[in-house]
């Protein structure tokens, strides 16, 4: 299970003149299982997600995930390290929901016959075996959602990373996710803004203005959002 080491974060987007800090401060170590991030819109939650995988190189400071520096080690990173986006169409990137699912194998160097029982357990442990020829972009929300997210898990990351992956979705898809997620054995870091997801979680980072201003269990990190936004 990968440790995640964020020391002394800053970053800073834009051009001189229109500069701004998008995260500061930030020094936290996390190795909890199930680890929550919550915040304003703008607060910085997404910046601090892609960090993780290295999409987001931070301006100062160091990342470092299973002891791999994301600046330095970025193929080792990402190789560790999956991601799901709010939209699951920015991701899924071939024609039908088997060969979007294999797509990430294929690149692995994975023989045929392989490749294909590994998709096929793949897509039945989240519920789309039955849909595995058809069109991906014919499926609704929920399933695509659900197709993003078995894209991300067949190719076995140690750390999974959601930045708020129920936010388009209707309640019955977003429970279908949520209880994909908790039967996950990986280390999980959701963002989300639908807090009741969060309350078995082990931890729970409330981001403000670019900072971590609240770094606690469901309950409590919850609460003090809840001050924050009154
Ligand atoms: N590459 C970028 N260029 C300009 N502004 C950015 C960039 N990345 C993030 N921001 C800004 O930084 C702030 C925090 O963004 P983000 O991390 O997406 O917040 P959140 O996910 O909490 O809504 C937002 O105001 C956003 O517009
Ligand atoms: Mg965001």
């Amino acid at each position: 299970m990968p440790l995640i080491e964020i020391a002394d974060v800053r970053h800073v987007v834009g051009q001189a003149g229109a500069r701004r800090v998008v995260l500061d401060e930030l020094d936290v170590r996390l190795d909890e299982q199930r680890i929550g991030v919550v915040g304003a819109n703008g607060s910085g939650k997404s910046t601090f997600a892609r960090l993780l995988n290295g999409l987001v190189l931070p301006t100062a400071g160091r990342v470092v995930v299973g002891g791999f520096d994301t600046r330095s080690h970025g193929r080792d990173v990402r190789r560790r390290v999956g991601f799901c986006f709010t939209d699951p169409d920015a991701q899924i990137v071939m024609p039908t929901v088997a060969e979007d699912v294999a797509f990430g194998l294929q690149r692995r160097g994975r023989d045929r016959a392989e490749i294909d029982a590994t998709v096929r357990r793949a897509l039945t442990d989240v519920g789309l075996d039955h849909l595995a020829d058809s069109p991906a972009h014919s499926l609704s929300g929920g399933e695509k959602q659900l197709l993003a997210l078995c894209s991300v898990l067949v190719t076995e990351p140690d750390l999974l990373v959601l930045d708020e992956p129920t936010t388009l979705l209707d309640l019955r898809n977003a429970a279908r996710i949520a209880e994909v997620v908790a039967g996950l054995r990986q280390q999980v870091v959701l963002v989300t803004h639908q807090l009741d997801l969060l309350d078995a979680y082990d931890r729970v980072l409330v981001f403000d203005q670019g900072r971590l201003v609240a770094d606690d269990t469901p309950a409590a990190a919850v609460a003090a959002y809840r001050a924050l936004m009154a």
